[in-house]
């Protein structure tokens, strides 16, 4: 029964297929997955970064690694395949390879605008399609890709990345209404700034304390940990009736976008 396909994955052995999975968030997601006992498919263009992910989770993990650009269609097409014929059928599904290039709008160029929309947008439509082409026909499996609270609005500087993280989010609602019928549900998680290479690389500091550090009401960024643990519950059969959703993760951040600034209280000044 349709409604029925995608509840309960019922214990059957979980095979997780994660991009960018060399650092930052993405390598969070392996450690945590992995010591949940689901097999890791890892994929990312920093080879030196997957062997210190491999060593990190031990060898009782089940582990396979691909060296790739996930703007090489071919190539994770290639890695879908080795991992079904290696690890088993994959089930779960994190494209986190992804990247910033700030630069005022009028000054950027044409390169850093296409590398960021390549790598964030088009480079995570085909980490889905390429496993979607797999998990489609079992009518089982789950996807959670990376928006950011750049996909609540605008960011000054980061025109290409804001621009690839809302086509991120059109992307994720596109489809979860084409593939939830067919078994795959597919979500998004919406972070604030999370303690990684890309914040310290990525972000200007000013932008970094003004406005995401001191209009976060948790007033602090958020570790890698405690994004992998939302999306560990998208992708869980916890989730089962959740699909197309953007969970955001961002310290209450959008909650107060336009009134709060850490260590201020509006609602109690008198008017
Ligand atoms: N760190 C943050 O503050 C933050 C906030 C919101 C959203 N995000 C998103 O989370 C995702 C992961 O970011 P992170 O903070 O873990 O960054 P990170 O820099 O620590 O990790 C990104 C990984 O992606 C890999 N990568 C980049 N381009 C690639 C390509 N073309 N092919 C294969 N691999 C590639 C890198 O080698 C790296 O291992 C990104 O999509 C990012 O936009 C991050």
């Amino acid at each position: 029964m349709n409604n029925q396909s995608n509840y309960q994955r019922g214990g059957a052995p979980r095979v997780a297929f994660v991009t960018g999975a060399a650092s930052g968030i993405g390598a969070a997601v392996c450690r945590l997955l992995a010591a949940q006992g689901v097999a890791i498919a890892a994929a990312d263009h920093n080879e030196a970064g997957l062997a210190t992910l491999h060593e990190s989770l031990g060898c009782d993990a089940r582990f396979l690694s691909a060296v790739l650009d996930v703007r090489d269609e071919a190539a994770q097409q290639a890695f879908v395949r080795d991992t079904e014929s290696r690890l088993g059928e994959i089930t779960d599904v994190v494209p986190c390879a992804g990247l910033a290039r700030s630069a005022p709008a009028e000054t950027m160029s044409a390169e850093q605008w296409d590398l960021v929309l390549d790598i964030n947008l088009r480079g995570t439509f085909l980490t889905c399609k390429s496993t979607a082409a797999v998990m489609l026909p079992r009518r089982r499996g789950s996807i959670v890709c990376l928006a950011s609270i750049t996909a609540k609005g605008g960011q000054p500087g980061r025109a290409n990345y804001a621009a690839s993280k809302w086509g991120l989010v059109g992307l994720v609602k596109s489809l979860a209404t084409e593939w939830g019928n067919r078994g795959v549900r597919v979500n998004a998680v919406a972070p604030n700034g999370v303690d990684t290479p890309m914040l310290t690389a990525g972000v200007p500091d000013h932008f970094r304390q003004a406005v995401m550090l001191d209009r976060t009401p948790l007033g602090r960024f958020a570790q890698v940990d405690e994004v992998a643990q939302g999306i560990a519950f998208l992708l869980s059969d916890a989730a089962s009736y959740i699909s197309g959703t953007v969970l955001e993760i961002d310290g209450g951040l959008t909650a107060g976008y336009l009134t709060h600034r850490h260590g201020t209280d509006y609602a109690l000044d008198q008017h």
